[in-house]
């Protein structure tokens, strides 16, 4: 090991993928945008496609383009509208759009070429979709266009992975926007992590899911959520030293040490994705044994206190993941309350410097 390793763990991804199919007769759209979720967008492609998934989210045409490398079967599906100066690549590259704008729609009539589209409707989300009293207008305008397919209609929830009342209230607005138009060969979409275990209503035939595939239980349903974790980081201890009590270690000379400290460094730091602001709740795992960060994350290094640990330079380190012994684990969960932040940015931030290894 140089610096460290990202594991991603292909039989806990497959897992996942099963648990979530089980849950209703829903499609699957994995939703592999940001690297897929930090993981490697090939990974996560090639390790879905396995499982006999056909269809994959992305947010920018060059994570279409590499979804598409992996095969001309799968269908790509971009969650916003691209500039009118990426026609051809979407065409070349066969990407399903999702669209709410006059403008863009009319940019992709003018040019004569063809399209798969999804009309996003805005039921509450107040980002990206049309009004509803917009719908009718923009599906017609795209039912009535040579060129330009209607594949699907879909929305987006705000509160999901918070509270089930006000997702159900958008779940009954999109309804009563599409009821006067035929969707019987359309695709319905709305869910993401959250309302995956619950929403239940047979108006939706898809659904693109992103974070619990990679193993993390955010819905606000009392239900079993049986994801495992699918990634793991781990370093090794790159150098040890000795400080006194009233010594403070790292920039900033953030903590004053509180007795004599044995300090291990690793050779990860927010250079890599691991977040500056774990310090100063963090903690790592060495030799089955928690241990406190006792000084400012850096760009390429971190500082913990192993003095009640028996230690040695490259012993491995725990960043994320499960102690040996298995009795102690650090969750993606646990690294995002240190930072005060969410899962899904813990996840998307991990970059490619720490090389990625696949475990069964
Ligand atoms: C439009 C859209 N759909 C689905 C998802 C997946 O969300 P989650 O990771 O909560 O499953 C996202 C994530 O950002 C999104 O932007």
């Amino acid at each position: 090991m140089d610096r460290g390793y990202v594991y991603v763990n292909k039989t806990n991804y497959l897992h996942n993928i099963e648990v979530l199919k089980q849950l209703s007769d829903k499609e699957l759209c994995l939703v592999v945008k940001a690297n897929g979720y930090g993981h490697g967008i090939e990974w996560t492609v090639k390790t879905a496609m396995e499982a006999g998934i056909k269809w994959f989210a992305v947010a920018a045409i060059s994570e279409a383009k590499k979804v598409r490398a992996q095969s001309d079967e799968l269908r790509v599906l971009l969650l916003t509208e691209p500039s009118l100066g990426e026609i051809d690549n979407i065409e070349k590259y066969n990407i399903d759009l999702t669209v709410y704008n006059d403008f863009f729609i009319d940019g992709l009539a003018k040019s004569g070429k063809a399209f798969n589209t999804h009309i996003k409707i805005d039921t509450g989300m107040h980002r990206v979709g049309c009004e509803p009293e917009d719908f009718i207008n923009l599906y017609e305008k795209i039912t009535s266009s040579k060129t330009i397919n209607l594949a699907g209609i879909c929305t987006h929830f705000p509160l999901a992975d918070e509270e089930i009342e006000p997702t159900e209230e958008s779940i009954e607005l999109f309804k009563q926007t599409i009821k006067d138009v035929d969707t019987d060969s359309l695709l319905l979409h709305a869910d993401n992590s959250g309302s995956s275990f619950y929403n239940f209503d047979p108006t939706f035939n898809l659904s693109r899911v992103g974070l619990a595939v990679y193993g993390c239980n955010i819905t606000p349903a009392e239900v079993v959520q049986d994801l495992k974790p699918t990634m793991a980081i781990k370093t090794r201890i790159s150098n040890i030293h000795h400080r006194k009590k009233g010594e403070a270690v790292s920039y900033g000379k953030a903590l004053t040490l509180e007795r004599d400290t044995t300090v291990g460094v690793s050779p990860v730091g927010y250079g890599d994705g691991y977040p500056w602001s774990t310090f100063p709740d963090g903690k790592v795992i060495v030799n089955n044994a928690y241990c406190n960060l006792i000084g400012r994350v850096t760009m390429d290094q971190i500082l913990y206190d192993i003095t009640d640990v028996e230690a040695n330079i490259n012993d491995e380190v725990v960043l994320l993941g499960n102690s040996e012994n298995n009795e102690l684990k650090i969750t993606v969960f646990d690294i995002a309350k240190w930072n005060k932040t969410i899962e899904w940015e813990i996840l998307t931030n991990i970059n490619e410097r720490l090389e990625r290894v696949e475990i069964e």
